[in-house]
This record gives structure tokens, sequence and C-alpha cells, in this order.
């Protein structure tokens, strides 16, 4: 009996010192807790329907503003192949990689099990060239999303790996919807160079870095006069889906017919008033707009924007029954007002303001000469990615964000994995609840956002002008007992930027 006893303690004592040595391990290469690759997932049930897609990631010659480029594509065309399914529904994709690069596939907006984010050296490995992966999810909200590439996201977004995601509602409220995704191009022709676009044709304030880089912007990857246009019946409530899939904000304005916001960053808005006003969408915002058309006269929808690009933007709305080539205008200059996106918030509240936060994290954003793209680092606490500091939570943490802006340069900060409500804009509460993935911030603005910590895992938090991104400013939001096993570089060459 003695003896038995000394053998059940001995082997619990090696059994303790061998987990230990395990645990020490893990800790030392920064792996304790749980795998984000052992985070159960959901399956569908065997009677639950699954909509599949197959995208492919090539090269295709695509016609820009005359001019013929070589885009990066997903099934051939820019945007790629939409992907539209029904609120609750399964979506399977899979991703096949034709391209001489690794890419991944990230799915903006949509709030997914951590391994499904699509993020290069942080949920996943990149696809290697000839490989493919499948991500498999259920798409819970209606709303308008976008997927785009998160492997070198500066280049291949930019080259056109990038496609709008529609989940849609069960009951509509709408006759027809339509896309419009944003994007500028670099067509090659005389490219203005620095000084001219910081000097000649009042370019967007906040936005001059970006700008010098293109000639041209898009809608559905194509220029005035090829935009494909708007084809509705008088009468019919229309939803316009704008997407911005580029790395500068961009004006609307839908020459004097009445509309009313009926979603932001997928999240339904109601209540909201017609309004007539210019709106702008920052680079990774959504923003759904309602109308209902009761003209007799064609017309378009313009970008009253001072860039000389913003002219390539004229999308023609074409009524049935209508005479052709004969576009009304009924802008009066002088009459057009910006509406104020942040107060169009008339959402259901997702967290009640006042509570104490668990986490404060301040995130202040910079911008200043370095060794990184361009001779310009694009900083966090004045840090560049990795080295930045990540936002280290436990699961259920009530987590406060204090973004303040100290560059001359926008930065619209998205957040992978959750939507946050926004409370604050320079020191005073919003009146209206805005719920967002991505705010805006602009040059000596200051926001508050706070978000719950409840879904595991690594989720990047990053400026969306991609060339920021690429510069500097991602930093992480990690939960305490969850890690990535993924690596940044590497055999893969994974590069979430
Ligand atoms: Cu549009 Cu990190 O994402
Ligand atoms: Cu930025």
């Amino acid at each position: 009996m003695k003896y038995i006893i000394t053998l059940l303690i001995l082997v619990t004592i090696i059994g303790i010192i061998a987990s230990c040595q395990v645990k020490d391990q893990n800790k030392s290469a920064g792996l304790e807790g749980i795998s984000i690759l052992d985070i159960p997932l959901e399956k569908p049930e065997m009677e639950e329907k699954i909509n599949f897609f197959e995208l492919v990631a090539k090269k295709a010659t695509w016609n820009i503003k005359g001019e013929s480029i070589e885009a990066w594509t997903y099934n051939g065309t820019v945007p790629g192949e939409e992907i539209r399914v029904i609120e609750g529904e399964w979506v399977e994709v899979n991703l096949k990689n034709e391209l001489d690069e690794p890419v991944t596939i990230h799915w903006h907006g949509m709030v997914l099990p951590n391994v499904m984010d699509g993020v290069a050296g942080v949920t996943q490995n990149a696809i290697q060239p000839g490989e493919s992966f499948t991500y498999q999810f259920k798409a819970l909200e209606a709303g308008t999303y976008w997927y785009h590439s998160h492997q070198n996201g500066f280049e291949q977004v930019d080259r056109g790996l990038y496609g709008a995601f529609i989940v849609e509602p069960k009951e509509k409220s709408y006759d027809k919807d339509y896309v419009l995704m944003l994007d500028e191009w670099d067509v090659g022709e005389n490219n203005r160079g620095m000084m001219n676009s910081m000097m000649g044709d009042g370019s967007t304030p906040g936005e001059m870095d970006s700008q010098m880089m293109y000639q041209t912007f898009t809608v559905n990857g194509k220029s005035a006069p090829n935009i494909n246009p708007i084809d509705i019946n008088a009468g019919e409530i229309v939803r316009l889906r704008i997407i911005n899939a580029g790395y500068q904000k961009h004006v609307l304005y839908l020459n004097d017919h009445s509309y009313r916001i009926a979603a932001i960053d997928g999240k339904e808005v109601e209540g909201n008033s017609l309004t007539t006003d210019v709106f702008i969408i920052a680079p990774g915002e959504r923003i759904d707009l309602e109308f209902t058309e009761t003209g007799t006269m064609d017309w378009f929808i313009d970008s009253p924007n001072a860039v000389e690009e913003a002219k390539d933007i004229l999308i023609p709305v074409n009524i049935a029954g209508v005479e052709e080539e004969n576009y009304a205008s009924y802008r009066d200059a002088s009459q057009l007002k910006i509406m104020d996106i942040s107060q169009q918030g008339k959402m259901d509240s997702i967290i009640d303001p006042n509570q104490e936060p668990d986490i404060e994290y301040t995130m202040d954003l910079s911008a200043g000469m370095g060794m990184m793209q361009g001779g310009m680092t694009y900083t966090i606490n004045g840090e560049t990615f990795p080295d930045t500091e990540p936002i280290q939570v436990k699961k259920g943490d009530l987590v406060k964000v204090r973004i303040t802006n100290n560059s001359m340069l926008d930065h619209p900060m998205h957040l992978h994995g959750h939507y946050f409500q926004v409370i604050s804009k320079n020191g005073l509460s919003l009146e209206n609840p805005l719920v967002k993935d991505l705010i805006n911030v602009e040059p000596h603005e200051q926001y508050e956002i706070l978000f719950i910590a409840d879904n595991p895992g690594d989720w990047l938090f990053h400026c969306h002008d991609l060339l920021h991104a690429t510069g500097g400013m991602v930093t992480a939001v990690k939960y305490n007992g969850y890690y990535s096993s993924f690596e940044l570089g590497g055999e893969y060459h994974n590069e979430p930027e």
C-alpha cells in the first residue's frame, strides 16, 4: 500500500513537472492558453442551405479610361464577383490562387470566428500560388460588406483584389438595390508627381500623400463615360449600397434628389429624415441610402469634389420609358451642404455609454519621415507595426479606445471582428447611437469608442488607408488566454498589410 501511494505521488510530481515544462515552452514562445485554431467553430446542420462560391485570384486585362491595365482580380473582373446571400445562410468560399503571389480574403465588416478572418500571419498562412483555401461561415446579419485580400493589402487591394459581399434581409424595405464600389486607379498617363498634387488643384484636405498616386476615380471598376448606369422604374424605392474600396475619401451628390441614410457600415439606421446633402464616404466605409424615384428625366450622381479625378465619377440614373441621353443636372454649387455622418446614427445602441470600461487604450496617431514606404512612417503611440502595443483584453471586457489624430492626414481606423459604438467626438458626447467598424479620424480630431471583447482571437485594428497601414499604422486586439500560432514573414511570406 505504502509503495503504491509513494508511486502515485511520484507519478503526480513527474506529471506536474512535465506540464510545467510544456507551459514554460509555450510561454517562451508567447503561446499560452488556447490556440485560435482550437476555438470551436459552429458547423452547418444537415438540412441547412450552404451557398458555394468559387473565387479564383488571377490576373486580367482591365480597361479604365482608355488604358489597358493588368489588374489582379477575383474571377477576372474589378470588382471581383459579387457574393450575395440571405441573412442567416451559410457561405462557403473556395479561394484558388492563380497569381504569382500569396493572397487571402478578409470579410470586411463581418463578425466571424477568428480563423475565418483572412489575415495573413495572424489568422492563417497566406495562400501560396497554386494553392486553395476554404472559408466557411454563417452570414448572420443583413448588411453591406465587402471582401479583399489581407496579404500585402496595400498593393493587392490597389490592383483590384476586392469585391462586394451583400447579405440581404429576409424582408426588404426597397424594390431594387445597386452596389457602387468606389476606388482610385493609377492608369499611368501623366503622373502628376508630388509637387503638382500638393500645390496645384485644391486637393482634398488630409489626403495629399495617397492622392498623388492616382489619375482617375472609378465606380465598379470603370470611370465616366463607361460607368454602368442604374436602371430603375419611376415609383420604385431604390437602395444604393456604396462601398469605398480605395484609399481616398469620396464625395457623392444625388443631384437634388431626396434620400435617406438607410445603413452605415452594414448597420441599419432608423428614422433619418430625408436630405439632399452631399455626403462623404471614407476608405473602407459603407453607406446605404434609399430614395424613391419620382422624376421624369434621367439624371446622374456626381462627385462635387475639388480634385480633378472626381470628374470621372458620373453615374447615370436611367428611368424606364424616359428618353435617354437627356440627363438633368439640378446642381447649384452654392446650395451644396455636407452631411455630418456622425450625426446620422439612429441605430440600436449596443453598449450603455455611461458604463465604466474595464480597459482604456489611448491611440495617438502620427505621421513622420522614416525608413518605410515612400519615406513616411505612420505610427500608433510612436510605434510602427508589429512593434505597436496591442490592446490586451480578457473575454467580456468593456474596452474604451480614445483615438487622437496628431497628423495632417486622415486616418480611417478599422477594427476587425467587433462592432464599436462611437461615444464622443472632440470631447462632445454623440446625441444618437452610432455603431461602426471604421471611424475616419480627420486631422486633430478625437473620438472615443467602446466595444465589448466578446470574440476571442487576434484581431487587427488599423488604418484603412492601406498606404498608412503598410507604413506601420496597425495594432491588434489580443485576448488573454488565446494565441495565434501564425507568424509574420516566415516561409509563407505572411504580410498582413
Ligand atoms: Cu478592410 Cu483589415 O480590413
Ligand atoms: Cu491613415
